[in-house]
């Protein structure tokens, strides 16, 4: 039986799985020896980019692919079924953990605490022959990457990541997220993102403090001043140019239930650490991925007039890039490249913090 104690420095370990802002949309429970019990959420009903709670079940995904690693540490194997008595909304996951006589530590395990993500401008150093092979076999058979990697391929997606900026930061429901996950004046944060983390330099941060203080300042700003222009090119054209080249994870068969995205969590988290080992930096770029969720559903992002049908624009451009097929299994796109490691990350909730109380109080 693997005992408490065991279980306590896997989840320890855990904990440093990505979430989109550093949600950490889990909690957990250690129910008897050998069984963690893990408590997903999703944030679909206060964060506009989790569209049908997609985001967070990716990231339920990476988290149980952390443990699963973080427990072959301890010679164990960890294996996860879903409770049949969760929904979407709020899965229960349990982690069955039993020793395994003779098994060989996972090699991605020394990068789960030193993964993490890098904001700003990479180097353009191509990638080698040897990381290319690394990276499209971490991902399994079940997923294509796709790779843009010339001068003009990462162009394309530069053009699309300006184009996607613009929703971004014109779309009131995202203003109401960006001001709640970015800690001020911050270089770690527990529970969101610090502000030198988020990659511009400080004098642009030091104005959207200011500007960010209410909607009515950003639509002015963004109406009259041009607003949008510094934050787009620190925050997307320069990263999208600066890195060796941007990645689209691909699911060969078009997701289609919850299990699918956490599928997809346990891929990107592969390719993530992967990216790591074989020494290159890494950023999710998942608004075209999730503004494309939305117009393939046919929802609405926004409530502002002309929002969703650039929303539908820019989906039918990444048709274009990718062919459509691809396009509807997409489920990751990033950018990698070589750079020294971030001088500001996020950090994460103290392992107490995220034990699930007897009452289930303690969910936020
Ligand atoms: C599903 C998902 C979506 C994410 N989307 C983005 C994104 O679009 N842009 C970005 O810069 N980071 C993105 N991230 C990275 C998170 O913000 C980051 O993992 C989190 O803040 C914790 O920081 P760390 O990865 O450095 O530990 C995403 C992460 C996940 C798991």
């Amino acid at each position: 039986m693997v005992d408490r104690d065991t279980l306590v420095r896997i989840l320890e370990l855990g904990r440093w799985a990505p979430s989109g802002d550093n949600t950490q949309p889990w909690r957990f429970e250690i129910a008897e020896d050998g069984l963690i019990r893990i408590h997903g959420f999703d944030t679909r009903d206060e964060v506009v980019y989790d569209f049908a709670g997609h985001a967070s079940h990716i990231a339920h995904g990476a988290l149980l692919e952390t443990l699963r690693i973080a427990a072959s540490a301890h010679g164990c194997d960890a294996s996860w079924v879903l409770r049949p008595d969760g929904d979407d909304r709020q899965p229960v996951y349990e982690l069955h953990v039993r020793r395994a006589e003779g098994l060989v530590v996972d090699p991605l395990f020394p990068f789960i605490e030193q993964r993490v993500v890098q904001r700003r401008p990479m180097r353009t150093t191509p990638l080698t022959a040897e990381q290319r092979r690394a990276l499209a076999a971490s991902v399994g058979d079940g997923y294509e990457l796709r790779l843009f990697e010339t001068f003009s391929a990462r162009a394309a997606v530069a053009r699309l990541l300006w184009d996607n900026a613009l929703i971004r930061l014109t779309c009131p429901e995202a203003f109401e997220v960006h001001r709640q996950v970015i800690e001020w004046g911050a270089r770690f944060s527990e529970d969101r993102i610090p502000e030198q983390a988020v990659g511009v330099d400080p004098l642009t941060a030091r104005l959207m403090r200011w500007v960010m203080k209410s909607w009515a300042r950003v639509d002015f700003f963004n109406k009259y001043l041009m607003g949008t222009v510094a934050p787009r090119i620190q925050l997307d054209l320069l990263p999208a140019l600066g890195c060796a080249a941007h990645l689209c994870l691909i699911a060969r068969q078009r997701p289609a239930t919850m299990v699918d995205y956490v599928g997809a969590g346990v891929a990107m988290q592969r390719l993530w650490l992967t990216a790591h080992a074989v020494g290159l930096h890494l950023q999710p770029e998942m608004t075209p991925v999730i503004f494309n969720w939305y117009a393939s559903a046919g929802h609405s992002l926004s409530r502002k007039a002309g929002i969703d049908d650039r929303v539908r624009l820019l989906a039918g451009r990444l048709g274009s890039l990718l062919g459509a097929d691809a396009a509807g299994g997409l489920v990751v796109m990033c950018r990698v490249g070589v750079s020294s490691p971030p001088a500001s990350r996020s950090t994460r909730k103290a392992l107490a913090g995220l034990m699930l109380e007897r009452n289930g109080a303690g969910r936020h």
